[in-house]
């Protein structure tokens, strides 16, 4: 699969009216939304008027919303009078899909923050911004912190990208990053990330890998043009790291980060989850809420590293897409998506085993390797841990050698019942 430019910017007569005031009609006045508007309201020097705000609650304060500002909670009333550009910030998929589309079947600009929206139906509002020759920007919807999508949207040969690694979700890697340096396992920080509003009240989406295999897919659709399902990425979360784990890691050399990762060189690989990462990787000190995406290509390695998105990081970046919307040549032209099934890569593996009476590390080195799992070296081993970095396998093989050795190690028999007291785990480990 190669990578050709994301937009076509060829003969393209200027739209640019930044002489003008720009109509917006807002969808979502909430975390972000709210933001954006207060961005608009103090922008003296931005010709931008939020004409329409669709929301839940028409009554509820908004207090950084112009009062002239008419509150709507049908979209119907978005385009009696069609605005200039559409900022799309409600979240998940309707009404923000059927509105979307409406707008660029109208030929009105869209910017959305939402990497739902775009994960599910990229293909299908690309296709349609094509058909209407409209911008759709969407920079806000990964790593909205660290905006890069744009500039390769417009460099195409820059954008000739072939596989790519990053932490995309900032609250995993906050928490991550605060139980390594607290040593305690991933409760309290996330207890600590809801406190101060890094992770939703119900933070599943974040810490099981969702948010960020999401992101995967947008990344995917913008530089390999694969249109993927984001059930089809291997998705994995934080939730079964604890302290130990994380001391393993150290000691052989990395530490453990929410990784996002696909390869296209040949078939598409990719995976969504906590990696040990070696500390000599670039990776490796990106810490707290911040954000990297490292793009490899034909010309070499471009890191991106930032301030992970909050919501005044992200309007902001929302209202360089406006402002970029506005001024963008047309006729605007997606690639077409090709639909792929992503498999998964045969990497090094990082594994730990914890038990109450496990065989000694000779002797799980064996049992590992009559599977095909060889290892590269070994930290803890003892009768109660054991951790290890393997050469690269499969997952199937890596799994399947793990539930031998939870059988053989954790088997005890208590008042006539089997129970397994071995627990194995396995993440995936990078390479520099
Ligand atoms: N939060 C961040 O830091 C962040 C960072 C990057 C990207 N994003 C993306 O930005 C988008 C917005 O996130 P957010 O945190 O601002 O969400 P939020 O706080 O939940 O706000 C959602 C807004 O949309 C409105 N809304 C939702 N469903 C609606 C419906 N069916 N009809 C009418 N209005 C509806 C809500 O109205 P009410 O106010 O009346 O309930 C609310 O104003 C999401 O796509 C998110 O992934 C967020």
């Amino acid at each position: 699969m190669t990578s050709v430019v994301a937009l076509d910017t060829r003969s393209a007569p200027s739209t640019s009216r930044a002489s003008a005031t720009i109509h917006i009609a807002l969808l979502g006045c909430g975390n972000v939304g709210s933001a954006f508007a207060a961005l608009v309201r103090d922008g003296s020097q931005n010709p931008l008027r939020i004409t329409h705000a669709l929301v839940r609650d028409c009554l509820r304060p908004r207090p950084t919303l112009h009062p002239a500002a008419e509150r709507v909670v049908t979209g119907a009333a978005l385009f009696t009078t069609p605005p200039d550009v559409l900022v799309e910030l409600l979240g998940g998929i309707e009404p923000a899909r059927t509105l979307v589309l409406e707008a660029l079947h109208r030929g009105i600009p869209v910017v959305t923050a939402n990497k739902s929206l775009l994960a599910a139906h990229g293909a299908e509002l690309r296709a349609a911004a094509t058909r209407s020759s409209t911008p759709l920007l969407y920079e806000a919807a990964v790593v909205a912190g660290v905006p890069f999508l744009s500039t390769f949207a417009r460099r195409p040969h820059a954008a000739e990208v072939t596989s790519l690694a990053g932490i995309a979700n900032g609250t995993s890697n906050y928490i991550l990053t605060r139980a390594r340096d607290a040593r305690c396992g991933i409760d309290k920080p996330l207890a600590d990330a809801q406190r101060l509003g890094y992770a939703e009240p119900d933070p599943s989406s974040d810490i099981d890998g969702i948010d960020a295999a999401q992101k995967l897919v947008v990344l995917l659709q913008h530089f390999a043009h694969a249109n993927i399902r984001t059930d089809a990425v291997e998705t994995t979360g934080i939730r079964a790291i604890d302290c130990a784990d994380i001391d393993h890691a150290a000691e052989l050399g990395g530490t453990l980060k929410p990784v996002i990762f696909a390869d296209w060189t040949g078939n598409l690989q990719a995976f969504s989850g906590p990696a040990f990462v070696p500390l000599r990787h670039q990776l490796a000190t990106v810490d707290g809420a911040e954000n990297a995406i490292i793009l490899n290509g034909r010309r070499g390695r471009l890191v991106f590293r930032g301030p992970g998105a909050g919501p005044e990081v992200t309007a902001a970046t929302v209202l360089d897409d406006v402002l970029e919307a506005m001024t963008t040549p047309r006729p605007v032209a997606f690639p077409r998506l090709e639909r792929v099934e992503p498999t998964t890569p045969e990497t090094g593996w990082f594994v730990t085993l914890a038990g109450s009476r496990l065989p000694g590390g000779a002797d799980i080195a064996d049992l590992l390797s009559s599977y095909g799992i060889y290892l590269q070296r070994t930290s803890a081993s003892g009768r109660e841990r054991f951790a290890a970095m393997t050469w690269p396998a499969s997952r199937a093989r890596v799994e399947t050698a793990l539930r031998a050795i939870e059988a053989a190690a954790g088997a005890t028999v208590q008042h006539g019942a089997a129970r397994h007291s071995c627990v194995a785990k396995h993440f995936r480990a990078l390479e520099v």
